[in-house]
């Protein structure tokens, strides 16, 4: 599979953004010392019950009606199996899923964490309505974003202005890479 980690999670977001969640909160823990990336995506959807969440990562559940199909998850937990991680899905019926997923960052198999930013741009784009939490950390530096701070400060401008789609894809990325460089000193 050629795609990126930002893929994977964009996939999983999506699932979050069908189950009805106001807010999405998604850490990234991309770690040398302890050779990881982790993530979770944490929403306040609709959740599962017991059963669901044991057959959700299977390739052939879904709830969808377009498509035989539900692939998000299950990709998800075989990429995190193949690189060497782990993956977890815990959920409550009306309060929420959280997602989390691992790989080992030297492991062969294991994808580029790919474009942040612009993964996140679009799924914004996607509904504006809904919330954000991005929180991304390495060994010593940190990066947070939260769009309910962002649309504080736009005062009533929408985020699906162009120039702001892009600010926050670029605000995103920069963040992302002054956490990294925090980590190099
Ligand atoms: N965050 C979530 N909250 C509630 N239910 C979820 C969540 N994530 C997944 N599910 C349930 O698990 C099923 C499987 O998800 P998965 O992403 O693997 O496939 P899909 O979304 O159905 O299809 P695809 O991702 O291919 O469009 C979903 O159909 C949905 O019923
Ligand atoms: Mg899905």
């Amino acid at each position: 599979m050629m795609e990126d980690l930002a893929m994977h999670i964009l996939e999983i977001l999506m699932n979050s953004i069908k189950a009805g969640a106001s807010l999405i909160t998604l850490k990234i823990r991309d770690s040398f010392n302890d050779d990881v990336i982790a993530f979770t995506i944490e929403d306040n959807g609709k959740g599962m019950d017991e059963e669901m969440v044991k057959k959700a990562a299977d390739p052939f559940t879904t709830s969808r009606t377009t498509r035989r199909i539900g692939m998000g998850l299950a990709f998800m937990k075989g990429l995190a199996e193949t690189c060497g991680g782990e993956f977890n899905i815990q959920s409550t019926p009306g309060k929420g899923t959280i997602v989390s997923a691992s790989v080992q960052k030297l492991n062969i198999d294991t994808p580029e964490l790919g474009n942040i930013g612009e993964m996140m741009m679009e799924s914004v784009q996607s509904n504006e309505a809904i919330d954000y939490v991005l929180d991304y950390s390495t060994d010593y530096g940190q990066f947070v974003f939260d769009s309910r701070i962002i649309k504080e400060e736009l005062a009533g401008v929408s985020l699906l202005e162009p120039e702001i789609l892009i600010w926050i894809k670029e605000y995103i990325n920069q963040g992302i890479e002054q956490a990294k460089e925090d980590t190099q000193q």
